[in-house]
């Protein structure tokens, strides 16, 4: 067993549950000034005690979050790309192990393109980055993204996931799709699920729970907490599906009763 490897992750997927609540928050990287996240500061601050990690870059970890506060950081390392580039896959690692050893980061995140034009050197970085990570026990999140025109089932997903497995990750992101728990099946390490676009709330809520039950360790939600009209609430909510499988239904009772109580502050 690698200590240092196997407490990073503990750090990340809680014990007493096995599962996980991660507030994605990297969207910037090759999104700009995503709606939500206009001010990284004002966004982050009052989710971090609800979340079980934050993931997101270190232009945003060193300008927006307090390095007193006790969140484990799972640092996206791969980028270089933009939504108006030519091409979303042409990415590369653009932060070095040593830096991510300097912001004690608890793992390392780098999306694979799988099926678009940049797919080897996607896969290269990410066996490298599993290399490097290895050498001093930071974990590797691997984000399985899909290119513009690609179909998010279950068969290019676990497609996807497996290809992550194989190359060493120890934590793979990926979609929630028709079928998911064939992914979780043929995948021998943890799967967190993106929360994807925004939906309606009862609906992102009833999303994670879908992937809860048919076995994702936790979410890697963004959008649909930061973009929500009561954040607060929303992650609030999204955390009881998690960590205590809880119904849709009683989450969304929760989330409006936040909403409430946090509305009249
Ligand atoms: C891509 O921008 C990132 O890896 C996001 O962290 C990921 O897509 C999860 O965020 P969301 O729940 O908004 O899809």
């Amino acid at each position: 067993m690698d200590w240092g490897l196997s407490n990073r992750i503990a750090r990340i997927i809680k014990p007493d549950t096995g599962r996980t609540v991660m507030l994605a928050v990297d969207h910037g990287y090759f999104l700009g000034p995503t709606s939500g996240l206009e001010h990284p500061k004002t966004t982050i601050a009052p989710l971090i005690e609800f979340a079980d990690s934050l993931m997101l870059t270190r232009g945003i970890l060193r300008t927006s979050v307090d390095p007193k506060a006790n969140i484990p950081i799972i640092l996206r390392v791969s980028g270089g790309n933009s939504i108006v580039g030519k091409e979303l896959s042409h990415e590369g690692i653009i932060t070095s192990i040593e830096e991510a050893i300097r912001l004690n980061v608890a793992a390392m995140a780098l999306s694979i393109y799988v099926g678009s034009e940049y797919e080897h050197q996607t896969l290269i970085n990410l066996a490298k980055l599993i290399d490097e990570g290895m050498k001093y026990g930071i974990p590797v999140l691997a984000v399985t993204a899909v290119g513009r025109d690609m179909e998010r089932d279950v068969k290019y997903l676990s497609l996807c996931c497996r290809i992550a497995a194989e190359l060493g990750v120890s934590i793979v992101k990926t979609y929630y799709c028709e079928g998911f728990e064939k992914i979780v099946e043929s995948c021998p390490v943890p799967i967190v699920i993106a929360g994807g676009k925004k939906l309606p709330e009862y609906d992102a809520l009833q999303l994670a729970y879908n992937a809860i039950q048919k076995g994702a360790t936790g979410v890697d939600m963004g959008r649909n907490i930061f973009q929500s009209e009561h954040p607060v609430a929303m992650i609030q909510a999204v955390r009881k599906i998690v960590h205590q499988n809880i119904s849709p239904d009683e989450a969304f009772k929760l989330y409006n009763n936040l909403s409430n109580k946090l509305s009249d502050h």
